[in-house]
């Protein structure tokens, strides 16, 4: 093994939209019983976003607040990665209004990465393995993912809908998580699960499907981790990407089988080594690119203290597909960072949308889609700063 430095996730921020649908109200609406979502998806309530809460004003936000909170300047960026797959533009990168609206460094290499829900681990391993080049020269990266999830209305992917922002700053000597660089284990696998072809708003989903090439990307990924990373301590907590929360039930019980565990005993120890990681992700949906993450920060949220010093499992799937498995160690200081970020701050402030309210936002989203990109740009500053006295960051 290389002697690498130590890098990782120094500070995580979060930025929702104010709105969200709660889905026992949803399943009335569509004459389903509310088990099926609360119990049989493991979903509590979605984020909707309005025309003012796209991609960008989600991930400025977010960042935004990453830096108030950790105290880190903009000035300190050489890498900005947005994963997203809802970007505003087909050529212009989500990274590139991120930069004039974040006021990062000219000297920056600014970029989008898309791949489904997999995007944003592409950024946080390329901004790793930035930093462990040398390529960064001391500087830190911002990984941001931020997405909009829509299916169409009364399909079955409707109560897996969310939207959010999830942004990282990774940089040497992390506080938060240290990632083992180098130590990841990856699938890939040309298939059609999940799609969203140019000019669709919606996503298009062969649902059991891609529950299967999820479960299939694990094990493929999983494998792979277990022959690089080879023997070290267990894995105390393990963070799954989360389309909804049964997902990731499946997904733990499938990977503990491939350690030879019963269903029974991987069910066990979920209430320990992975509930914790899906209070967000239950109150929020799948943000897709953001998700894993969404469930790690409700993990540092509710348990950076008590884990400090232990190693973690971080599973991410994108459709398509590309998977990869790798772990972090808990900083030794995680408890009172975390603490300072505040994590779940951000949902303070969000109240219950009608079903009939929600409906009507998803009406006027095409219309959103068509402003034209110039005047586009000047709004997405202005919605900007709305949204950040709304965040409560300059407070
Ligand atoms: P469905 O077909 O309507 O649901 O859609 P179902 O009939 O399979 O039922 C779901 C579960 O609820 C089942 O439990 C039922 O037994 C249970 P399971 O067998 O799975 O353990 N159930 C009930 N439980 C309690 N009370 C009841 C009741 N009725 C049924 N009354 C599906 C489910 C997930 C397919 C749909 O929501 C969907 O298509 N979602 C979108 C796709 C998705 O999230 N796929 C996940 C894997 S792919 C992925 O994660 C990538 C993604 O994030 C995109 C990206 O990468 O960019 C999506």
């Amino acid at each position: 093994r290389h002697d690498f430095p130590r890098i990782g996730i120094d500070a995580i921020a979060l930025a929702v939209p104010r709105r969200f649908v709660d889905l026992t109200e949803l399943a009335e609406a569509r004459g389903i019983a509310p088990s099926k979502y609360l119990t049989g998806l493991g979903t509590r309530r979605m984020a909707i976003a309005a025309p003012d809460e796209d991609p960008i004003t989600l991930g400025a936000n977010a960042a935004r607040r990453l830096f108030q909170r950790s105290g880190a300047s903009p000035a300190d960026i050489g890498l900005c990665v947005v994963g997203t797959e809802t970007a505003v533009d087909h050529a212009k990168p989500a990274a590139s209004f991120l930069h004039g609206l974040l006021g990062l460094p000219s000297a920056c290499r600014v970029f989008e990465a898309k791949h489904a829900c997999f995007g944003g681990t592409a950024g946080l391993l390329n901004a790793v393995d930035w930093i462990a080049s040398g390529s960064a020269r001391g500087r830190a990266a911002l990984v941001v993912c931020s997405d909009v999830a829509r299916y169409a209305l009364g399909s079955a992917g409707e109560p897996t809908q969310g939207a959010g922002a999830v942004a990282l700053l990774v940089r040497e000597r992390p506080r938060l998580v240290e990632i083992e660089v180098g130590q990841t284990g990856t699938y890939a696998r040309d298939v059609y699960d999940f799609w969203r072809p140019l000019h669709h708003k919606e996503a298009l989903v062969d649902g059991h499907y891609s529950v299967q090439c999820y479960l299939d990307a694990l094990a493929g990924a999983y494998g792979d981790w277990r022959r690089v990373a080879g023997d070290g301590d267990p894995l105390a907590r393990t963070c799954y990407h989360v389309p909804y929360g049964k997902m990731a039930r499946k997904a733990h019980r499938h990977r503990l089988a491939m350690d030879g565990l019963t269903e029974q005993a991987a069910d066990e120890s979920f209430a320990v080594e992975v509930e914790p990681s899906l209070d967000l992700p239950s109150r929020i949906g799948n943000i897709y690119t953001g998700s894993l993450y969404l469930a790690l920060a409700s993990l540092l949220n509710a348990e950076a203290r008590a884990l400090e010093g232990q190693r973690v499992g971080l599973f991410s799937y994108g459709s398509g597909c590309c998977a990869e498995f790798f772990a972090g160690r808990i900083g030794p200081e995680a408890g009172a960072v975390a603490a300072a970020l505040e994590i779940d701050a951000p949902l303070d402030g969000c109240h219950r949308a009608s079903v009939a309210e929600y409906e009507a936002l998803r009406k006027g989203d095409e219309a959103a889609d068509r402003r034209p990109a110039p005047e586009g740009a000047e709004r997405a500053a202005a919605r900007l700063d709305s949204r950040v006295v709304y965040l409560g960051l300059d407070s």
